[in-house]
């Protein structure tokens, strides 16, 4: 199986066998499968590619087929010297390279190199396939002008504030945000998405060791059970309300509204052309109160979501993938989707006509001091522009939806998305030049 725009995929090749024996050829660009299917499971990880070129018009983990497992890191930026930073942009460029192609993360490798220094690699990568690896770079607002929380305007910390998009700036506070800045904001991101949750661990970890003296850790996060697909032979998975969870999400096959709704696009911010190509993401971590939700009625939870929890189809009837019919009456004179049902208020009639491509995943991070669930979705979404595509959605939400009663958001940052790259180049050069 091949996969155009992030290009060619493999299956089965193992980093033992790399290490060993090279690169094997990647195969030729091909089309998407077309035809939705409803049913499934992680099954689905065993059709797609095992690697995805790290190089291309965009950077991948954006419309590749969502992977199963997710780390998620926000670096602080620890100098203040502009070439440290353009230094460690290249050195993880070619560490990503190397690791999305299931290779180890250093030139030398995990076990070759002289025993009196640590390894280029830390090793536990060793024998596991690349697993259709992606790692996708963002930067922060911080990293354009530092945010003490003052007026002012920042101090510009890399020369780089007059190439600030005027779209990155830290989210407005949203009712239902109790915000932990140890889990907030960043002047970096990295999103390692892969189908083995130790190749995923295995690619944060490895960039968190080169940039040592450069970056440090601010928060970071892990996620399984990916609640989106983002193409149309991807079944949609489910959340941990147990609803299906990615339905009307942006496929890839979508080109027209991928372009449209997720790349940045020539012009819009003359100030930032470099972004041109690239995107926006948000991460936000929403927390579940799971044992509230859990004693809801079934009729209840649909009502709140506006769809079957089996079927996943809208309460106005037909399959999965049938558009909901929002003025259909139900009883009560209110409709049968309800005002404050989910899916009414972030439907795109609703909201200018704008959409997102979501990309998030569950989350499990143990159990609370009252002893419930530390768990919830740590929500990802790519989109053109957070001011039209992402804020006035979220506000409506976090304002008006049902689902609110059962949510709390502990985590939020939003990044730019630089464009791809091609040979020779360096993630976000286009920044700096
Ligand atoms: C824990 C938080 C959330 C849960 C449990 C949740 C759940 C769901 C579910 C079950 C669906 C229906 C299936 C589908 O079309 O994918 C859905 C759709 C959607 N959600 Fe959420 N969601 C959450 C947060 C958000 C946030 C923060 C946004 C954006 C501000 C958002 C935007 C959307 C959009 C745009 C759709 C598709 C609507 C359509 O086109 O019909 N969701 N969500």
């Amino acid at each position: 199986m091949v996969r155009t725009e992030e290009g060619a995929g493999r299956r089965g090749i193992s980093r033992r066998g790399l290490i060993g024996g090279g690169v094997a050829a990647a195969g030729v660009a091909g089309a998407f499968a077309v035809g939705r299917s409803s049913e499934g499971s992680t099954a689905d990880a065993a059709t797609r590619p095992s690697s995805y070129a790290f190089r291309g018009a965009h950077q991948a983990g954006i419309v590749t087929p969502a992977q199963d497992r997710l780390h998620f890191a926000a670096f602080d930026v620890i100098t203040d010297d502009r070439e440290q930073l353009i230094q460690l942009l290249q050195q993880w460029t070619e560490a990503a390279d190397r690791m999305t192609q299931g290779k180890p993360a250093g030139t030398v490798g995990p076990v070759e190199g002289p025993s009196n220094a640590p390894p280029d690699d830390t090793g536990e990568a060793i024998g596991l396939s690349p697993s259709g690896l992606t790692i996708t770079f963002g930067f922060g607002p911080s990293l354009f002008r530092t945010d003490d929380g003052s007026a002012g305007p920042g101090r510009d910390r890399f020369g780089l504030a007059d190439r600030q998009p005027a779209a990155l700036r830290t989210l407005p506070h949203f009712p239902a945000d109790v915000l932990d800045p140890a889990r907030s904001y960043g002047d970096l991101c990295v999103q390692a998405c892969a189908d083995d949750p130790q190749v995923a661990v295995h690619a944060i970890r490895n960039l968190a060791r080169i940039g040592f003296g450069t970056v440090s850790v601010r928060w970071s996060q892990l996620g399984f059970g990916r609640t989106s697909s983002t193409t149309v032979d991807q079944s949609t998975p489910r959340n941990l309300f147990g609803f299906k969870d990615g339905t009307m999400n942006i496929k890839a096959e979508e080109s027209d509204d991928v372009t449209e709704h997720v790349w940045v696009g020539a012009g819009d911010d003359a100030d930032a052309d470099w972004l041109t190509g690239g995107s926006y993401l948000v991460a936000r971590r929403f927390n579940m109160t799971i044992e509230v939700w859990d004693r809801q009625s079934l009729g209840d939870q649909e009502a709140f979501v506006g769809r079957s929890k089996d079927s996943g189809a809208p309460l106005s009837g037909g399959g999965e993938h049938t558009e909901p019919d929002f003025d259909m009456p139900g009883a009560d004179d209110l409709p049968v989707i309800a005002p404050d049902a989910h899916v009414r208020l972030v439907h795109p009639d609703f909201n200018d006509g704008a959409r997102m491509l979501r990309r998030g995943y569950n989350f499990v991070d143990g159990s609370n001091a009252l002893g419930g669930l530390d768990a919830g979705l740590f929500f990802l979404a790519f989109v053109r522009n957070p001011d039209t595509h992402f804020i006035p959605i979220q506000t409506k939400m976090a304002t008006n939806d049902a689902l609110m009663e059962y949510l709390k958001v502990t985590g939020s940052a939003l990044f730019a998305v630089p464009p791809g790259i091609g040979e020779g180049e360096y993630v976000g050069q286009a920044l700096f030049a």
